[in-house]
C-alpha cells in the first residue's frame, strides 16, 4: 500500500469515527427509574423525538397517550409501541393544533376520560409554508397558538393534581429564538420562502419560551414545574419531505449532521425523570445542558402584548 492511500484511509478511519460518534451519536440517559401509575402526554408522539419518548417512557411503565392529526399513523405506532413494550396504556388520540375547536374537543376528552396528566409534552411542530383555516401562519398556530390553548385547558387539571403528585410541562422549541423578534404582522401572513419560515419558526419558539418562562412565575404554589427544550439537530421525519430546492438545500444536510432520533431524545428523558431538574424551573435545556435565555426571551413586559394577543387569538378568557 502506498504511503499516500495509508494517510488517506486513516483520515477517513479518524473522520468515520468522529462523526459517528460526536455527530450522530451522544450521550444516553441512564436511569432505570419506573413510571408505573404515571401518564404522559405527549403531542406529536407519533413520529420522530416524540415517538421515540413514547416508545421509551412505555417501557418504563407509564400510560402514554399520544396525540396528533394522522389518526390511522398514530394507531400503527401505538401497535408498535405495545407491541416492543409489552405495556397496553398506551391510548391513540387525534387533535389538530391548527384548530383550535380541535383543541378544545380534545382536551375535554382527554380531562374527561383521563383519570391524570403527570408530563405534558408539547411536543409536536412543524416547519412548512402556508395558512391554516383561521388566517394564522400555519408554523404560529400549531408551534404556538395550538400548544398555548392545550395547556391552558388541561392546566386546571394539573393544578389540581399537584397537590397530591408533582407535574412537570415540557415544551419542545429550537436555538433560533436567539435571532428574533416576535411580530404580530408575521403571525397572520404566509412565509415567503423556505429561510422566512424559519423565520417564523424562530418567532414561535420565542413566543413558546416567554410563555413557559411566564408560566413558572404564575404557578410558584403548585407542583407543576416546566421546562423548554431544544433538542438541537436531530434528524426526524420532518426533514425528510422536501418541497423545494431551498428545502432541500437546508435539509440535505441535515441527514449528515443531525443525530439519530435514538440520541436526540435522551435529554427530553432527563427532563421527565431527573429530580435535579427540578432548580431550573421556567429554564431551558439545550440537549443535556442547562442554559441562560438570553434577555429578550425573560422580559415580562414583552410577554404581556404577547399574552394579551394570544388570548384574543385563542379565545381564552384568562390564561
Ligand atoms: N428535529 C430537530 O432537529 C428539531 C430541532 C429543534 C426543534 N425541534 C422541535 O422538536 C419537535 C419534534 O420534532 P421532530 O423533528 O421529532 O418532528 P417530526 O418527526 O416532524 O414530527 C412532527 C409531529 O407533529 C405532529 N403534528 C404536526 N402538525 C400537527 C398539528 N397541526 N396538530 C397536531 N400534531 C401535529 C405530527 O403528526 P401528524 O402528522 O399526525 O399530525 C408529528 O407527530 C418539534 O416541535 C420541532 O419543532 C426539532
Amino acid at each position: 500500500m502506498s504511503f499516500k492511500l495509508l494517510v488517506s484511509a486513516v483520515i477517513a478511519v479518524v473522520v468515520g469515527y468522529y462523526w459517528l460518534n460526536y455527530v450522530k451519536r451522544g450521550p444516553i440517559y441512564e436511569s432505570d427509574k419506573k413510571l408505573n401509575g404515571r401518564t404522559v402526554l405527549i403531542t406529536g408522539g407519533n413520529s420522530g423525538i416524540g415517538k421515540a419518548t413514547a416508545m421509551d417512557l412505555a417501557k418504563r411503565g407509564a400510560r402514554v397517550v399520544i396525540a396528533s392529526r394522522n389518526l390511522k399513523k398514530s394507531n400503527k405506532v401505538k401497535d408498535e409501541i405495545i407491541k416492543e413494550s409489552g405495556n397496553h396504556e398506551v391510548r391513540a388520540m387525534q387533535v389538530d393544533l391548527e384548530d383550535f375547536d380541535s383543541v378544545r374537543k380534545f382536551a375535554k376528552e382527554f380531562d374527561e376520560s383521563e383519570k391524570h396528566l403527570d408530563y405534558l409534552v408539547n411536543n409536536a411542530g412543524v416547519l412548512l409554508r402556508g395558512m391554516a383555516q383561521n388566517g394564522l401562519n400555519r408554523i404560529f398556530v400549531t408551534n404556538y397558538f395550538g400548544r398555548f390553548l392545550l395547556t391552558n385547558l388541561l392546566l386546571g387539571k394539573m393544578k389540581k393534581q399537584s397537590a397530591e403528585r408533582p407535574v412537570r410541562i415540557i415544551n419542545l422549541t429550537s436555538d433560533l429564538y436567539k435571532y428574533v423578534e416576535v411580530k404580530e404582522s408575521d403571525m397572520t401572513r404566509d412565509a415567503e420562502g423556505y429561510f422566512d419560515s424559519c423565520f417564523m419558526f424562530g418567532q414561535s419558539d420565542l413566543a413558546n419560551i416567554q410563555f413557559i418562562h411566564n408560566l413558572s412565575r404564575k404557578l410558584k404554589d403548585y407542583d407543576v414545574t416546566v421546562y423548554i427544550f431544544n433538542p438541537g439537530f436531530v434528524y426526524t421525519e420532518g426533514y425528510d419531505d422536501n418541497h423545494d430546492l431551498q428545502e432541500l438545500i437546508f435539509d440535505a444536510p441535515m441527514f449528515l449532521f443531525g443525530q439519530d432520533v435514538y440520541y436526540g431524545y435522551q435529554p427530553l428523558l432527563k427532563l421527565v425523570l431527573d429530580d435535579s431538574v427540578v432548580k431550573h424551573n421556567g429554564g431551558l435545556f439545550t440537549g443535556f445542558r442547562h442554559d441562560e435565555l438570553l434577555p429578550h426571551a425573560t422580559n415580562e413586559s414583552s410577554w404581556e402584548p404577547l399574552m394579551r394577543k394570544s388570548l384574543e387569538v385563542t379565545g381564552l378568557s384568562s390564561p
